[in-house]
């Protein structure tokens, strides 16, 4: 019926109201969305690209009728701790009504306000998550995910969605898994394809099975994984914050934050980025990315804003495990032997992002490096 109101409209030529009437009708989106191929896709042959994307809608339907086939012989029992197959239809309606404007129908990150935005809504399809409470280079669990989307993420464009009812979360986090495992499949065996593969001959079918119990077992061990704190928080206090000021500056915090925790130090500033990047690229001074091709600044603490939320666990957890995907690393192991380190330096950054006032903070300088002996080696 849609598609003959449509027609009509752009018969009648009645340009401007005919798009207007059209659009509120619904027409402008007459065509079925479709999953988008990826780069990695499209530089395969037609034989290559026809093989994997019937077996990526075999396994994982279309985003109007998403499934999650198990593929035979695969033993997944396991599957339903981290996505429930009779789940992922809602959650598409859910995400594709909210989501999908900066996500994406793919989860490509790509949507129809992406181009405005910074940062860029997240790319599913690498399966990288920032704000994790697993280790380093893991992925998130699903507590980490809903924990996203109901709080979203402050100083960024990703809403929290506080009322939507509980079921909604659920099944739009099942459906978020599953954009992300059929992006690390795409991604996966068009790589195996350009690696292993004469460009016209098709995969075997292990490929495939082999590639989604790798991806299978990352996310499932996730579930397993969530890292608690070393130690137990100390109080809040001056001195608290004070130790972790010292920190800040003597552990390499302020390479990157700058002493000012404003973030600005020169190679990962943003208006800097802005001038390089108008430069001829052999005049260029090294920028560094994120894992989605994006610059990536390291952040302004005193903005007042923590992407990843501002509860002492959330920032504990952004020091302990880094922050996946970007050039923030994680201190786990430089801080191995003073745990509680990582407690000071999480109350200096919340005074940070705070404006608190703290007595003597002024007077705690850098400890000066000497460069006399010619040796880095010389100087741990
Ligand atoms: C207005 C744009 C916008 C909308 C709408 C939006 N997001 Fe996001 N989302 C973002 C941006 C931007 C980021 C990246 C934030 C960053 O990199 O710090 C993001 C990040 C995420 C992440 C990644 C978190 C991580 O740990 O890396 C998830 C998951 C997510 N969004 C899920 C959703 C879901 C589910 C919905 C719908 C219920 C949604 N988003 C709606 C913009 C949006
Ligand atoms: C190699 C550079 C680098 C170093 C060293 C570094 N950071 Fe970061 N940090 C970053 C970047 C980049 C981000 C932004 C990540 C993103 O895109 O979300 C960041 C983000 C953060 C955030 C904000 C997280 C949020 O929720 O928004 C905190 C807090 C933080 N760093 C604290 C520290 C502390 C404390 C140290 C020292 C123990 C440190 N950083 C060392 C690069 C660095």
């Amino acid at each position: 019926m849609r598609a003959i109101d449509c027609a009509t409209f752009s018969l009648k030529r009645v340009a401007l109201m005919g798009t207007l009437v059209a659009s509120l009708l619904g027409c402008a989106r007459q065509a079925e969305p479709v999953f988008v191929m990826s780069d990695d896709l499209k530089a395969l042959s037609e034989t290559q690209q026809r093989q994997i994307k019937e077996v990526l809608t075999k396994f994982f339907g279309n985003p109007i009728n998403p499934r999650l086939v198990i593929p035979e012989g695969e033993d997944m029992d396991a599957l339903v701790d981290v996505i429930d197959p009779d789940r992922v239809k809602h959650g598409a309606a859910v995400f594709n009504r909210r989501c999908v404007g900066c996500h994406g129908i793919t989860g490509d990150g790509n949507g129809e306000a992406a181009p405005y935005l910074q940062p860029k809504p997240r790319d599913y399809r690498n399966g990288i998550f920032k704000f994790t409470s697993t280790p380093y280079g893991a992925k998130p669990n699903r507590a980490d995910l809903t924990r996203v989307v109901r709080r979203g993420a402050k100083g960024t464009s990703m809403p929290a969605f506080p009322f939507l009812p509980d079921e909604d979360v659920r099944d739009v986090v099942d459906y978020v898994i599953l954009l992300s495992y059929r992006g690390e499949l795409e991604r996966s065996v068009a790589q195996i394809a350009q690696l292993d593969y004469d460009p016209d001959e098709e995969l075997d079918s292990f490929e495939f099975t082999d590639a989604i119990s790798r991806i299978h077992d990352t996310w499932q061990q996730a579930e397993y994984q969530g890292v608690l704190p070393v130690t137990a928080q100390p109080k809040y206090s001056d001195e608290t914050i004070l130790a972790g000021r010292k920190a800040f500056l003597s552990r390499g915090c302020s390479k990157c934050h700058g002493e000012d925790a404003r973030g600005q130090t020169i190679w990962l500033n943003r208006e800097f980025i802005a001038e390089q990047e108008a430069k001829p690229e052999a005049e260029r001074e090294k920028i560094n990315y994120d894992a989605w091709g994006q610059p990536a600044p390291a952040a302004d603490l005193t903005a007042g804003m923590l992407h990843g939320g501002r509860r002492p666990i959330d920032v504990y957890r952004r020091i302990y495990t880094g922050i996946n995907g970007t050039p923030m690393p994680a201190f786990n192991q430089a801080l191995a032997a003073e745990p509680e380190t990582i407690w000071h330096l999480v109350h200096y950054a919340l005074s940070v992002v705070e404006d608190r006032h703290v007595e003597g903070l002024d007077e705690i300088t850098a400890p000066v490096v000497s460069d006399q002996s010619g040796d880095p080696e010389s100087e741990n």
